[in-house]
């Protein structure tokens, strides 16, 4: 990848903002911003974890992954009806299209609604769908879902709710995720879910080594087959996991803002993003959380610009990764790609 020497270039936002891109790793219910989450309780008769938009933003703060998952937890709660989901997948596709993004994959807590929640999959996913066809009405953003599982609830109990969402319309769902700690993976069946789905014709995907060591990264590609990996960054000091990544061409969508958020890393200058790049992995950039890590598509390409010292080749080779890995059409993809040739 190209770059330049100067760290002190202006971000050249309306640039990045034009190129076409694919957000392949945000969670939609990690979408939901302060004031949302407040109409959410309103409408609901619920009480929220605070009374204002300033409140819920602080509420907003995680020291640590634990915390972080308490409160997405949290959040999934106030996500009842059909209608709920609507209005948020809706508000995404909109946002990112702000942003130039011309393809989502948005990944739904499906087994955390389904056997924590107590909810039914049908009207969540009709909700969403709903919601997606909303936005792609108006501004044709092309979208897909990431049904994913939550391994703290254990394989048995997520692969019996995968099965409700196996059961269900598969039209939209581009590909099977996993998110959250990864302490069970070995001791736990999660591969006969990835099975299951691939059976069906539905690829996985997974989280790894966002906060832990390189053996996820491993796990999930030679037992969950994960096409991409959500994070990765724990691998960089693993130069067989890294070898694995880069001789197989698995990408990992990366968020930046995300991982200092979570202190996955110390500081940006500790961010391993540029050792990613710097050892051939392809890499995608992604918002993960957006309004609970106050973070955006656009601000996580200026994160990359500012510290791996790119220049518009660099932005543009993201953007085309994004596009050439996404679960889109092969028609679409190539019209995305002609657009920034
Ligand atoms: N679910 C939502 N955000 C997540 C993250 N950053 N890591 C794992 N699971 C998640
Ligand atoms: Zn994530």
């Amino acid at each position: 990848m190209t770059t330049s020497q100067s760290s002190t270039r202006p971000f050249p936002l309306e640039e990045v903002r034009a190129l076409p891109k694919a957000e392949l790793h945000v969670h939609l219910e990690g979408t939901v911003d302060p004031a949302t989450l407040l109409e959410l309780a309103e409408r609901h008769g619920a009480r929220p974890p605070a009374d204002t938009v300033e409140g819920v933003q602080d509420w907003y703060r995680f020291e640590d992954f634990p915390m972080f998952l308490e409160r997405y937890f949290a959040v999934l709660e106030l996500l009842r009806e059909p209608e709920d989901f609507a209005t948020i997948a809706e508000r995404y596709l909109d946002a990112a299209h702000a942003q130039g993004a011309v393809h989502v994959e948005l990944h739904v807590s499906a087994t955390g609604h389904i056997a924590e929640g107590g909810k039914a999959w049908a009207p969540i996913h009709d909700g969403i769908v709903e919601g997606c066809q909303r936005a792609a009405g108006r501004t044709g953003i092309s979208w897909g879902l990431i049904p994913d599982i939550s391994p703290h609830l254990g394989a048995e109990v997520c692969a019996e709710a995968m099965e409700e969402v196996f059961a269900h319309d598969l039209d939209h769902v581009v590909a099977i995720g996993m998110g959250g700690p990864a302490e069970s993976w070995p001791t736990q069946d999660f591969e006969a879910i990835y099975r299951r789905a691939e059976s069906l014709g539905i690829p996985g995907v997974a989280h790894a080594a966002e906060h832990g060591d390189p053996w996820e990264v491993r796990h999930a590609v030679e037992r969950f087959g994960a096409r991409r990996i959500q994070h990765g960054i724990g691998v960089v000091d693993d130069p067989d996991v890294v070898a694995l990544l880069v001789e197989r061409g698995i990408p990992c969508d990366v968020a930046p803002g995300s991982n200092l958020a979570l202190n996955a890393v110390a500081s940006p200058a500790a961010h391993p993003l540029r050792r990613m790049l710097e050892a051939g992995i392809t890499v995608t950039l992604a918002s993960d959380d957006p309004p609970l890590f106050r973070t955006s598509l656009l601000e996580e390409y200026q994160r990359a610009w500012e510290w791996c010292d790119l220049d518009m080749d660099g932005m543009a080779r993201l953007a085309r990764n994004s596009i050439e890995h996404s679960f889109a059409s092969d028609t679409d993809k190539g019209r995305w790609l002609a657009r920034l040739a």
